[in-house]
């Protein structure tokens, strides 16, 4: 089901917003991981889709991304030491992963510092370097997916808007943030597709405009086939796989 169009929020800053309704499942987590920047003296927030789904009310307890203004892995080695649990540390890439203690096998956090990316060329692996938290958003695929909730104590739940995801989300609209995202990385293609037909969204216009070019330009043949592969088994993973093929069919018809 689409949702209903919201009046629009005032513009929310990357720093600064209004509270977001923590699922309470996750919130003693969330706190604590905030408590850890806190003693560490860095800022650290939930990021991405995560943020996306508790906005939707969707209670998401697995699988969180955190972002921190500062070293991730050096983050998420004191959260692991604090909280137990198995650390992997991806040092090509600034990220770490930690598996939670516990039942569930899925309580899994995914840590990096903030960055900002530059695609030397169309399709491949950005090249990352540190940035600030409105870069960090701005790298991302959809406005709806770039936002972040801050976890320290002082500002706890406040979330992080610069490019007005709020407000697509309310609307259910995909909204690309810059006019060469599916050129730079075209599993935004298949993604916006999953997305669409999870959540009944639609692509905003400019966004669909873009779509069809990047696919014109034949993007997708871009990827390498691990990538491609990866996408397209997620793709087939979401509840309706069939509608997602559909939709794709009815996309590169549209871009001949
Ligand atoms: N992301 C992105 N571009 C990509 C992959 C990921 O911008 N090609 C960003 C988005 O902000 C996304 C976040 O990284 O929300 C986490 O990625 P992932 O876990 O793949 O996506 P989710 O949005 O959590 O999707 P799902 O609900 O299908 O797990």
């Amino acid at each position: 089901m689409t949702p209903r169009p919201a009046r629009a929020p005032a513009r929310e800053g990357a720093r600064a917003g209004a509270p977001v309704r923590l699922p309470p499942a996750v919130t003693p987590l969330l706190a604590r991981l905030g408590q850890l920047g806190d003693a560490r003296g860095v800022a650290v927030y939930g990021v991405g889709g995560c943020v996306r789904d508790w906005l939707l009310g969707r209670s998401r307890l697995t699988d969180l991304d955190v972002t921190v203004e500062g070293e991730g892995p050096a983050f998420a080695q004191a959260a692991a030491k604090a909280m137990g649990g198995t650390l992997q540390v991806h040092p090509a890439f600034g990220t770490a992963t930690l598996q939670l203690p516990g039942r569930n096998p899925r309580r899994r956090i995914d840590v990096a510092g903030c960055r900002k990316e530059t695609y030397v060329r169309p399709a491949a692996y950005p090249v990352v370097a540190r940035g600030t938290l409105e870069e960090d958003l701005f790298r991302r695929d959809f406005t709806l997916n770039a936002m972040a909730v801050a976890l320290n104590a002082a500002r706890f739940g406040a979330l992080a808007d610069p490019f007005r995801g709020r407000e697509d989300l309310q609307r259910g609209r995909l909204r690309v943030l810059h006019a060469r995202s599916f050129l730079d990385d075209p599993t935004r293609i298949l993604r916006g597709i999953r997305f669409a037909q999870r959540f009944g969204w639609a692509f905003e216009a400019q966004t669909a405009r873009r779509l069809r070019e990047a696919l014109a330009a034949g993007a997708l043949g871009w990827l390498n086939a691990g990538r491609l592969e990866r996408e397209l088994t997620r793709l087939l993973q979401e509840p309706d796989p069939a509608a997602c093929l559909r939709h794709l069919s009815r996309l590169l018809e549209r871009a001949r």
